[in-house]
């Protein structure tokens, strides 16, 4: 019996402006985390994928050549060997909340080709597993750009500035992050388009903000390689005020970052996509337990603390 984990993700600065060619950070959650356990399957079958969770069985050899958990098991028997067809059945369950901006998609696939990896006995390095999963992140997000993938596979924070780089970074000091959940889904695409349509219409008054941003993602993965948290805290206030200018946040978010500081936290933002989904803010020891009930009260569904080391 063969085990693959993976970890879940969070972007740390720069959502949006990303899209426009600014750096953006994501680090890895390792707090939760998909699971995926192989088992010999029936003689004959092929692979069977059972998603515990979704109460879901997948027949790889039946499945749409769009479903991505049928893709990344095809990519990875690939790589293994030509015609490789055994007869598994890979069971999948995760605690990484879906929908969110928690990088649920690849970490689930990330998860399969590890175990399989270990099953068939072919060893992938963190690069094979990010490109391999990359592949997947298309049939779900159309146009990824790259970061879920790589943050999960090489499990280290990321730097990354879309088509240009990809750079795994070193934390000088661990520190704590809380991520609170509003509880609302919301569809990046959706936030993205509205966005791209705002700014096609006024791109000198977002172009700045875009700017700043990428400013900003920068200095943070500067004090971050130093051990230097606390002008992090003051780097995501500044952030959020950005993303509240683009449009992206919603009253739920305001309050759980309000809610955050108050509570005692160094910094709070909005995490990804915006309209609902995540936030998070810098804690440490000290403030973690208070700022965890200032965001249950103010109206989190879920809040994960978690070290990023
Ligand atoms: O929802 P998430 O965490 O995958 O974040 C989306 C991040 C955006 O910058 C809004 C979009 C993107 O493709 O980078």
């Amino acid at each position: 019996m063969a085990q693959g984990y993976a970890s879940g993700k969070v972007i740390l600065f720069g959502e949006h402006a990303v899209v426009y060619g600014r750096p953006a950070i994501a680090v890895p959650v390792t707090d939760v985390r998909a699971q995926a356990t192989i088992m010999p399957g029936s003689e004959g079958e092929g692979v069977v994928i059972d998603a515990v969770d979704l109460d879901r069985q997948i027949h790889v050899r039946k499945a749409d050549k769009n479903d991505p958990l049928a893709h990344i098991v095809r990519l990875t028997l690939d790589k293994i060997g030509p015609d490789l067809d055994p007869d598994l059945t890979i069971s999948i369950t995760s605690t990484i909340p879906i929908a969110r901006g928690m990088g649920s998609g690849a970490a689930i696939s990330t998860a399969i080709v590890r175990a399989l990896g270990k099953e068939l006995n072919r060893w992938f390095p963190s690069q094979e597993i990010s490109d391999l999963v990359y592949q997947t992140e298309i049939l779900y997000h159309g146009t990824p750009s790259g970061i879920d993938n790589t943050v999960i596979a090489f499990e280290k924070p990321v730097y990354f500035v879309r088509g240009v780089t990809r750079q795994v970074f070193w934390v000088g000091k661990p520190f704590l992050l809380a991520i609170a959940d509003t509880g609302i889904e919301s569809s990046t695409k959706e936030v993205v388009g509205d966005l791209r349509r705002r700014y096609e219409a006024e791109p000198e008054r977002y172009e700045p903000l875009f700017a700043r941003a990428g400013e900003i993602a920068a200095a943070a993965r500067s004090a971050i390689e130093q051990g230097d948290t606390n002008p992090v805290g003051r780097l995501m206030d500044e952030n959020h005020d950005l993303l509240r200018r683009m449009g992206v946040s919603c009253p739920e978010l305001d309050r759980l970052v309000a809610a955050a500081r108050e509570g005692g936290a160094l910094g709070a933002k909005l995490s990804g996509a915006g309209w609902g989904g995540n936030m998070i803010a810098l804690v440490t020891e000290e403030t973690r337990g208070r700022v965890d009930m200032m965001l249950r009260l103010a109206g989190a569904a879920q809040v994960i603390i978690t070290q990023v080391r």
